[in-house]
């Protein structure tokens, strides 16, 4: 039975989606049957892993016009293809009763085909994320260690706390991490050394450098094992990875 994963943060821009595809090409190289799922209307991970067209998505699945399509993209990893209609299943389906509870029943069927389901979150918190938090066992949640990055933190935990009540009793923080990491930042720091103080064992070890590899290789349609495997970021998604095995 696979173990559900949503890689969430209402922050824009703080490597959600970088995170959900290297996490997942992570674990498919080490063995593990991964399914990656594209949540976000602008279709990032699904263009950054070259599927340009996919004629079959998430949201038309979600809607019941044709089955779960995962697009087999090498050994061990598929992936389901986001897309910009997305942006109106609220609007759709606001108003249904069971509403959170679409994708959980979607994925229900694929559960025992794979260890990991990736969930690549939009950065906003609705319909489309409680689908999400509804179904996922953990929340990772990447920051950028800046100012303010705790303000994106609380909502989400404070999401969190509401979910389990009412949704989701299972659903746990995962682990929270650091990216687009850069020493020379001392600001960054100090911000990163607050947050841990702050939520002793949630702040993972793990830290993902600022790398240029990990900014040029969705242009390739290309996951950064593949793309630059001795680069910084192929090192520290190696080792995210590793961590999140252990978790
Ligand atoms: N560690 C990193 N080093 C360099 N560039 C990075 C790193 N992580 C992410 N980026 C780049 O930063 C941008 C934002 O990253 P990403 O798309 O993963 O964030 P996101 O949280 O998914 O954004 P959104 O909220 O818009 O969905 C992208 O251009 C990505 O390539
Ligand atoms: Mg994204």
């Amino acid at each position: 039975m696979s173990k559900i994963l949503a890689f969430t943060n209402q922050k824009g821009g703080v490597g959600k989606t970088t995170s959900t595809a290297n996490v997942g090409a992570g674990l498919a190289r080490v063995g593990q049957r991964v399914l990656l799922v594209d949540l976000d209307p602008q279709a990032n991970l699904t263009k950054g892993l070259g599927l340009l067209e996919a004629e079959q998505n998430v949201y038309g699945a979600l809607l019941g016009e044709y089955r779960l399509k995962a697009y087999s993209l090498r050994e061990n990893l598929a992936l389901v293809a986001g897309s910009p209609a997305l942006s109106g299943f609220e609007k759709v389906k606001g108003d249904e009763l069971d509403r959170e509870f679409l994708l959980k029943e979607l994925l229900e069927p694929v559960r025992e085909r794979c260890d990991y389901i990736l969930l690549d979150c939009p950065p906003a918190l609705g319909l489309v994320t409680l689908n999400a938090y509804a179904c996922a066992q953990a929340l990772y949640i990447p920051l950028e260690a800046q100012l303010y990055a705790a303000d994106g933190l609380a909502k989400v935990l404070e999401l969190v706390g509401r979910v389990q009540r009412r949704l989701n009793p299972e659903l746990a923080v995962g682990g929270v991490f650091f990216t687009r990491h850069d020493k020379r930042k001392v600001l960054r720091r100090d911000t990163a050394e607050q947050l841990r103080a702050q939520h002793p064992g949630l702040v993972l070890d793990t830290v993902i450098r600022e790398s240029i590899a990990l900014g040029e290789a969705p242009h390739l349609g290309q996951d950064i094992f593949t793309y630059a495997p001795q680069s910084a970021g192929a090192t520290d998604y190696q080792a995210l990875v590793a961590e999140i095995l252990t978790r």
